[in-house]
């Protein structure tokens, strides 16, 4: 393992092929998390947007770029998450088959009536919180959100307008909040359907991180056979990109995609254990400052840790500037290819990839080529239109 330093970021080399394994999450629970979405209404595959112009520009073959600003309007993949995990418990809770069950179930009328008494609680940074918020209404169930100090009014105003869940802003951090929503879930008897995982607390996460694979399902149908040499994945806590990094590496079988995890600077909680080196995961404390909201955790999530760990061969660590850069070249591309509306913590692989395209010396150590088929995830639009229209003006 390697630690190099360069402007604006930071980044851990390591050789990822050295471990063999079956990767934890497939194709198997993609499918099956499909199936659910699918049946929602106002379901819509999210465009694999193809980025031809900058791919000749920078000379690779292709970048793509799975936008998700567009999910179930909520502006956020998280939706995928919290609607499958909301729907399994609920399966579990009602004695329904989840592998039969579907949206059309929960519209029965003594379904519904037997929803109306369950309550979830969440922690979140916001595009958490307004998945939950919206899968409750979908499913006739109350929510409580707690949402971090410093969090803008226009993202929990957005997670109360998303569904039927009431957010509250606390004076603690994003780690503290979970606990706190942890506290609470026991003391009311509600449901915590949380996105990170602990020791004692992995069902429900799990679900999540299997709803997130909805995307992976998509973006092999389509790339039509063609694997992607470059996988760039934000995280936060990591269980987007370690389940998504997991489907990755066991479509690709011998031939693995260099997956690179890409996290804010102050909150590199995944960088940060890795560099530990003991093979654990590792919190960073304090109250970490950065405009990539829904990257600011700091802890990451146990389920997917070792995950994150072996499969990933780069390991980078942003200043806020990179994703300011990756929201800019998002919303005014090269040449003809499509606009991109991008959020903070939805373009910071776009501005690191960009950096690395820029420079001779980087693009090998990413050992990208005219043959890269680089893919990247904007998994998130304007989720702040005040602070979207400041950075990209
Ligand atoms: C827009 C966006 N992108 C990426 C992430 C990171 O996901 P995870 O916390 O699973 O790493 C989040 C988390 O909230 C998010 O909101």
């Amino acid at each position: 393992m390697k630690e190099y330093s360069f402007d604006h970021f930071r980044m851990i080399e390591q050789d990822a092929s050295v471990v063999a394994g079956r990767w934890p999450y497939t194709m198997c629970e993609a499918k099956q998390s499909l199936r659910f979405h699918r049946s929602l209404p106002g379901y819509r595959m999210t465009p694999l947007v193809s980025m031809q112009c900058a791919a000749s520009y920078y000379q690779v073959r292709s970048i793509l770029v799975k936008d998700e600003s567009f999910r179930f309007g909520l502006k956020a993949f998280k939706g995928l998450g919290s609607s499958y995990c909301m729907f399994r418990i609920l399966c579990e809770k009602l004695g329904l088959d989840e592998k039969e069950a579907d949206y059309s179930t929960f519209c029965r009328e003594d379904i519904r009536q037997a929803c109306h008494h369950f309550e979830f609680v969440t922690a979140t940074d916001g595009n958490h919180g307004k998945g939950v918020s919206w899968a409750a209404k979908i499913f006739g169930c109350r929510a409580h959100v707690y949402m971090p100090k410093g969090t803008v009014q226009a993202r929990r105003r957005a997670v109360e307008e998303a569904g039927s869940a009431t957010a509250v802003i606390t004076d603690l951090n994003y780690d503290q909040t979970v606990r706190y929503a942890a506290s609470m879930a026991k003391k009311q008897g509600w449901i915590l359907l949380q996105d990170t995982s602990w020791s004692g607390y992995e069902q429900y996460p799990q679900w999540i991180i299997e709803g997130y694979l909805t995307m992976a399902e998509e973006i092999t149908s389509q790339m039509k056979g063609v694997l992607p040499t470059h996988v760039f994945l934000q995280a936060g806590v990591g269980s987007m990109a370690g389940g998504m990094a997991s489907c990755f590496m066991n479509i690709c079988g011998d031939v693995n995609p260099l997956i690179v995890i890409v996290e804010p600077v102050a909150a590199a909680c995944i960088y940060h254990s890795v560099l530990q080196g003991d093979g654990n995961l590792h919190s960073i404390t304090g109250d970490p400052v950065t405009i990539m909201a829904g990257l600011n955790c700091g802890t990451p999530c146990s389920l997917v840790w070792p995950v994150l760990r072996d499969a990933s061969a780069r390991f980078c660590a942003c200043e806020d500037v990179i994703t300011e850069q990756g929201m800019r070249a998002y919303a005014k591309p090269i040449g003809s290819d499509p606009a991109v509306v991008s959020g903070e913590s939805g373009a910071v692989t776009c501005g690191l990839l960009r950096a690395v395209l820029e420079s001779d010396s980087l693009r090998e150590r990413f050992q990208i080529d005219h043959d890269s088929v680089i893919l990247l995830i904007n998994t998130e639009g304007d989720t702040d239109p005040a602070s979207y229209r400041r950075i990209v003006s």
